[in-house]
């Protein structure tokens, strides 16, 4: 049987290709069912079909392409990661996941390879969230979990997704039919970068995730009374935002007070939002996350609760709506066996790891079992413009994959 080979350096300019489909030219930020979001898809459309896959855009704009197995037909070991960035982003959150998995592809195709299943690699429309808010919007379409009332929600400029989807050529009424049966899939894998200094500081380029930490993600107005800056004397102002900083500083010490544990305000908007006006209204969002529920739970509510006092405390009326709840999606201890085998085979030491960040995993765990490759990646910053790995390690991460689809086995899986 021929050897597979793959190449890094196809992944590595595969990665830059992708990030010059942006918003603007000089930071990256693709929001889902953007005009670049598209031209990207056009572009790893075209890689899939290089690589000997069919493939075709789903109707929630995911990017799917499907390499048949020794016969038609078969269920599939189905990889992917997300093509949506954050704002001003980095060039391998997601995208490397997608590439890697083409680049597997890619060598079983030119080995002539064809396994006792067939591979899937979905390149996900939406696992950040920027522009609606919720987040696996893609997965969860795939998982059969999509709330379809989100199509209401709207982005900055006032834009639904649904009218989104309709400018985007896409026809949201069909969203139902992009969902998976779970005798589809025989597993989901996703390679993808740390995005934390775990690897790096224990000096190794991968690592087997156990677990994917759950979220919890809000939206808090606090509403005050704008009024002129230069008239209305301090003791007399409702400043939105002056309680919306103690609110901000009750996140962070809630949020620091227990290991492992986090809380961000990630956005803040004050309205209107003028030099010369105290703020009227302040939005802000929250996300707070943690390995176990309980916690994160427990933590969501002690937050919800101080910014109630704080607001109440200075007679503004405060509302706090929940966006997402996500839970803890375990990994498969069957499919973290079979990650850690293809480490081994590699040479490699192995090494068990939480993540802290969110994927797309955490959907489609709803219609099969889940594990995840993490990369290494230089001092563990991610959801920056300095996002960076090192092309061995894209190459060491890649032939990592490739070996656990090439030994790939079911039989171990769930009855
Ligand atoms: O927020 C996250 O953890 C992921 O990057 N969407
Ligand atoms: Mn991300
Ligand atoms: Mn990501």
């Amino acid at each position: 049987m021929q050897k597979s080979t793959l190449s890094a350096a196809r992944i590595w300019d595969h990665c830059e290709r992708l990030a010059r489909f942006s918003e603007k030219p000089d930071v990256l930020t693709r929001v889902f069912l953007s005009q670049e979001q598209n031209a990207a898809s056009q572009a790893v459309l075209a890689w899939m079909r290089d690589a000997g896959m069919s493939a075709r855009v789903d109707p929630i704009g995911n990017v799917v392409g499907r390499y048949e197995g020794e016969r038609e037909g078969l269920p599939c070991l189905m990889l992917g990661s997300h093509l949506d960035t954050v704002r001003d982003a980095g060039k391998y959150d997601g995208m490397l996941g997608v590439v890697a998995a083409i680049e597997c592809v890619h060598a079983l195709q030119a080995a002539g390879r064809r396994l006792p299943f067939a591979i899937e690699i979905v390149g996900f429309s939406d696992e950040e969230g920027v522009r609606f808010g919720a987040t696996l919007l893609g997965s969860r379409a795939v998982a059969g979990t999509f709330r379809m009332e989100l199509l209401g929600d709207r982005d900055r400029s006032g834009t639904s997704m649904r009218e989104a989807m309709d400018a985007a050529g896409l026809d949201a009424d069909a969203i139902p039919k992009a969902a998976r049966r779970r005798e589809d899939l025989l597993a989901y894998a996703e390679l993808h970068i740390e995005q934390g200094p775990v690897l790096e500081a224990a000096g190794l380029p991968v690592g087997v995730v156990t677990a994917i930490n759950g979220f919890s993600r809000l939206r808090v107005t606090v509403s005050g009374t704008a009024g002129h800056a230069g008239t209305v004397p301090m003791s007399m102002r409702r400043d939105a935002l002056v309680a919306s900083a103690e609110c901000v500083l009750a996140v962070a010490r809630i949020g620091g007070a227990e290991p492992d544990l986090v809380a961000t305000v990630g956005r803040l908007e004050t309205f209107p939002g003028a030099i010369n006006v105290i703020p009227g209204e302040v939005r802000f969002t929250l996300d707070v996350r943690a390995p176990n529920d309980e916690q994160r739970l427990r933590a969501v509510a002690a937050i919800v609760a101080e910014i109630g006092r704080i607001c109440g405390a200075r007679g503004l009326p405060v509302q706090t709506e929940s966006l997402q709840d996500s839970p803890v999606a375990a990994c498969a201890p069957w499919l973290m066996d079979q990650v850690a085998a293809a480490i081994e085979a590699e040479g490699l030491p192995v090494h068990h790891l939480p993540s802290g960040a969110g994927h797309d995993g955490m959907a489609i765990k709803a219609i099969a079992d889940i594990c995840m490759l993490f990369v290494r990646c230089e001092k563990g910053i991610s959801h920056n413009p300095a996002e960076a790995i090192t092309l061995e390690d894209a190459e060491v991460s890649a032939r990592v994959l490739l070996r656990f689809i090439e030994h790939f086995s079911a039989a171990q899986g769930p009855a």
